[in-house]
């Protein structure tokens, strides 16, 4: 049996690296393709410095471009790739733009997709992400999902109930396993010591409108009189400030690149609140139990609210000020864990993947341990 997976965004990074090493432990042939969709050290080549994430066998290196050419580009490198390799099964993960595009060449070429992370919906299709999910859902033949709202959702839209598969969350899979990891950061700076709120923005509807950016960072100002601000600036938001002239106004708010992510868990795991517009981001401050203020009107996520520490914020800066008091005055919400996350939802995959391939072919995967 011979699989291929897609990586190409940061959060692909952690999602696939648990499930290429369950897949390793049943000794399957490997093939791993990078997008090249993110390309700065600090937004890919770190993860593969720090994870066990092996080095990826292709790199597609189409970088950044608007939707339709990132996409298009991402198709037209891929297909010959995968054309060479000949897998039984492609692997996507997530909701970006490499994880639609690759399924889109598959599902032409006949070649089975599963999607990891699959029926996640925040309902909106002003996301792009929404609308990456319901492509990728409709062109899937296994959908492996963490979260009971995800079978829901896929039924709804008529795929059928054998292709769907509760697996629970791959990417605490990954944070289970470097936890230990994170325990062991130090930070020479001192950020651990004091509270802080750790901020991460990078949503086209919160940082791409000047207005919106500029209320935002007057609201981080505001906040960061009250708590140290440490904000990881992804690229695109670094661009979009530089386009406002740069951060201004006074406050205690400590802008610096991306980490990576043994470092971001770390930080997360001492901050007092985190304030995002990130989907991962959600679900780990979820199984930390650390309170998380959501920028954005809908999650795609919504067990992080219903059972977890997350809260929905929307657009309304008062009252992120207002819940950020809230949080510092020890009232933060604190939530639990989902069922299935459980740090084995890989292992999962990989049994009903090898399970699938059995049966249609009647080949059978010997474990190597
Ligand atoms: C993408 C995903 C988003 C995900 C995010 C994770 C899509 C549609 N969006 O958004 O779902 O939440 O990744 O971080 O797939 N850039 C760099 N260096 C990099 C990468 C990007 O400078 O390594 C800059 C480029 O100017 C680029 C911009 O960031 O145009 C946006 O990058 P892109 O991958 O298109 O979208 P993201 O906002 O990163
Ligand atoms: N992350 C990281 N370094 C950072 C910020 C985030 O390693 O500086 C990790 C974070 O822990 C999570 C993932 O990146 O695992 C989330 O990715 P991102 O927010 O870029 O994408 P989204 O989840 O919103 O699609």
């Amino acid at each position: 049996m011979h699989i291929l997976h897609v990586v190409g965004a940061r959060p692909n990074f952690m999602k696939a690296a648990p499930v290429i090493a369950a897949f390793r432990e049943h000794g399957v042939r490997q093939t791993l393709v990078h997008t090249g969709q993110h390309y700065d050290a600090f937004m890919s080549d770190i993860f593969f410095q720090q994870r066990d994430i092996p080095e990826p066998d292709f790199n597609l290196a189409v970088g950044a471009g608007s939707h339709a050419a990132q996409t298009a580009e991402i198709m037209t490198r891929f297909e010959p790739v995968v054309i060479q390799c000949c897998p039984d099964l492609v692997v996507v993960y997530g909701d970006v733009n490499s994880t639609a595009a690759a399924a889109f060449v598959c599902a032409k070429l006949l070649i089975p997709v599963a999607h990891v992370e699959a029926g996640l919906r925040s309902g909106d299709r002003t996301m792009p992400e929404e609308v990456n999910r319901l492509v990728t859902d409709q062109l899937s033949d296994l959908l492996f999902t963490p979260s009971e709202d995800g079978d829901r959702n896929l039924l709804r839209e008529g795929v059928a109930s054998g292709k769907i598969h509760r697996v629970g969350n791959v990417m605490i899979d990954t944070l289970i396993k470097l936890l230990p990891a994170a325990r062991r950061v130090r930070r020479d700076d001192g950020v651990f010591l004091a509270p802080y709120a750790l901020v991460t923005l990078h949503r086209p509807s919160n940082v791409d409108d000047p207005d919106t950016l500029r209320t935002l960072v007057h609201t981080l100002n505001a906040i960061s009189r009250d708590v140290t601000v440490v904000f990881p600036v992804h690229p695109r938001t670094r661009k979009r400030i530089e386009d406002l002239g740069g951060w201004t106004g006074a406050g205690n708010v400590r802008l610096v690149d991306p980490v990576g992510y043994v470092e971001f868990l770390a930080l997360q795991m001492h901050a007092t609140v985190v304030v995002t517009d990130s989907g991962g981001i959600q679900e780990e401050t979820t199984y930390l139990g650390v309170p998380c203020l959501t920028v954005r009107e809908n999650t795609e996520r919504p067990v992080t609210v219903t059972i977890g520490s997350n809260l929905l914020i929307g657009r309304d800066m008062e009252r992120l000020v207002v819940e950020v008091g809230h949080v510092l005055a020890g009232r933060g919400k604190k939530g639990e864990i989902p069922v299935l996350w459980d740090g084995s939802a890989s292992r999962r995959i990989a049994g009903i993947v090898i399970a699938t391939h059995a049966e249609r072919t009647g080949q059978v995967v010997a474990a190597v341990r």
